[in-house]
């Protein structure tokens, strides 16, 4: 004879917030990401922060920096690192460009998370930041979690485009989801 016991483990661990399973599994700390940005004029500034309200929606622990401010030391901390900036000149910025070769100094970024993001002129022929920053990231070894996006500026010193700062909100929150289906499906990138 058997005794049908009912344990809800299955159910009760769907309702549990993603923010208290972590992509490291039931009651660990939470997936933390780290958005950098450039900003000469402020509209990268504003991307950076609704990419990093996404990645909160979704769970992350997701902190917001200007290059400047960036102990890079403290890098290894993060599971997921975006960085973004203005182009300038079809490019990345010279702070940008600098911040990126102190990362090539800086140990334990294998393997982790990657996000590339720029803002600029919506021409085909206005060059990106984003490409040289991805390219920089995936030479450093990092998994580029999603390809990278540009915000379109109106005009130099902006207005965004209308949408621009819900697009990258949302963008955060399928990034912040995509780190834990690969934490349901037992894929674990290490540093
Ligand atoms: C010196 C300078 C050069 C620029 N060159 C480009 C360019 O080559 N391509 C482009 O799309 N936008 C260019 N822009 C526009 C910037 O991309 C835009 O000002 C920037 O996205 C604003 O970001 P921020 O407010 O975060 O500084 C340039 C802006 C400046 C000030």
């Amino acid at each position: 004879m058997y005794l049908i016991v009912h344990v809800p483990v299955i159910s009760h661990l769907s309702r549990v917030p993603r923010r208290k399973r972590g992509m490291h599994g039931y009651n660990s700390k939470p997936d933390r990401g780290l958005v950098i940005f450039d900003s000469k004029i402020g509209n990268t500034e504003k991307i950076a922060k609704s990419l990093a309200g996404g990645l909160l929606r979704a769970g992350v622990d997701a902190v917001c920096v200007n290059t400047r401010d960036v102990q890079v030391d403290s890098l290894t901390e993060f599971d997921l690192i975006a960085i973004g900036g203005p182009t300038q000149m079809f490019t990345a910025s010279k702070p940008m460009k600098d911040f990126l070769l102190k990362l090539e100094k800086t140990e334990g970024l294998k393997g982790k998370y990657g996000f590339a993001f720029d803002t600029k002129f919506g021409s085909p022929l206005a060059g990106s930041a984003a490409k040289f920053i991805e390219k920089r990231l995936a030479e450093l070894g990092m998994k580029i979690v999603r390809p990278r996006q540009s915000a379109i500026v109106e005009k130099s010193e902006g207005p965004l485009e209308e949408g621009e700062m819900e697009a990258f909100e949302r963008t955060g929150f399928e990034i912040g989801n995509t780190l834990t289906k690969d934490e349901k499906s037992g894929i674990k990138y290490s540093s």
